[in-house]
């Protein structure tokens, strides 16, 4: 408890899913939230959770794809909390799927922006923020698609993903003089919305299980746990990761 206490901290993609998990276990940790995604009605569900367990939030609903949403969340923080310390950057899509020589220019570019352009800008704006008071965490939501396993018809998701590991060590070496930590997790299969999507199938749920050493997918709050570790003083040390949370995909050949 309360490994979060005084700190201020952004969550995207918090309406559904790994985001929403994390923001409601950074509260409990004692953090103060600003909650965000473009659905409005789950992000005021969310707020209402929080504080009926004793925390504290706001919420911001928006595209994290456009710049001045970006500064809006951060405005936002230092409005309500008057600071940043943690950002959590983990909207994303899977964006246009199948063939890849059949994937369109323009599902390309929506899908960089919603996984890549968004952890850039939303960077951008939290980095100078955290440094007024002495540094913080920043941290995206990567994946091991694009990283230690391909599959076939994703290659948008793919590329935008492994595009955030690059960022991450290149913030990592540029702010980490100033006190800004900066990493990346990446979760094997998670039981969230977009996992359902994906996978609606028997035969399709069992592939996927069957990929991971562990035999089964993660739950969300399995991931938040670990998003807690790198955004806590307890991951001081730690900067410019890769950290793998994919019940062992990646070292799964069976
Ligand atoms: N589930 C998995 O197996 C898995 C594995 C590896 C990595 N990931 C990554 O984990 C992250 C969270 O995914 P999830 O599994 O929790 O999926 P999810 O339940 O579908 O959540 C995705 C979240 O992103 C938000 N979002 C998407 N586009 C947005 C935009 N343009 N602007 C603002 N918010 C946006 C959605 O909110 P709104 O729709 O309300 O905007 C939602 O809150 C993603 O980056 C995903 O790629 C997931």
């Amino acid at each position: 408890m309360n490994r979060l206490q005084n700190k201020v901290a952004i969550v995207t993609g918090a309406s559904s899913g790994i985001g929403r998990a994390t923001a409601k276990l950074f509260a409990a940790e004692g953090a103060k939230v600003v909650v965000a995604a473009r659905r409005e009605a789950e992000l005021a569900t969310l707020v209402a959770e929080i504080e009926a367990d004793g925390g504290q939030a706001v919420a911001l609903a928006g595209d994290v794809t456009l710049e001045a949403f970006n500064a809006r969340l951060v405005a936002a923080a230092v409005e309500a909390y008057g600071r940043l310390d943690i950002a959590y950057n983990n909207a994303g899509t899977l964006g246009e799927m199948g063939e890849t020589t059949g994937v369109s220019e323009q599902g390309w570019n929506d899908t960089l922006a919603a996984n890549l352009t968004s952890a850039f800008l939303g960077a951008k704006h939290q980095i100078p923020e955290m440094i007024k008071h002495g540094g913080g965490s920043v941290i995206f939501t990567s994946t091991f698609v694009g990283y230690s396993f391909a599959f076939p018809g994703v290659a948008a998701y793919a590329a935008s993903k492994a595009g955030l590991i690059g960022l991450t060590q290149a913030l990592a070496a540029e702010y980490g003089p100033k006190g800004v930590r900066v990493n990346s997790v990446l979760p094997g299969a998670v039981d969230t919305p977009m996992y359902r999507d994906m996978n609606d199938t028997p035969e399709a749920t069992s592939f996927i299980t069957n990929l991971h050493a562990l035999k089964r997918v993660a739950l969300p709050e399995e991931l938040a746990r670990s998003v807690l570790y790198l955004a806590s003083d307890d991951s001081s040390f730690v900067t410019g990761t890769a950290s793998l949370v994919d019940g062992g995909v990646s070292i799964t050949r069976t």
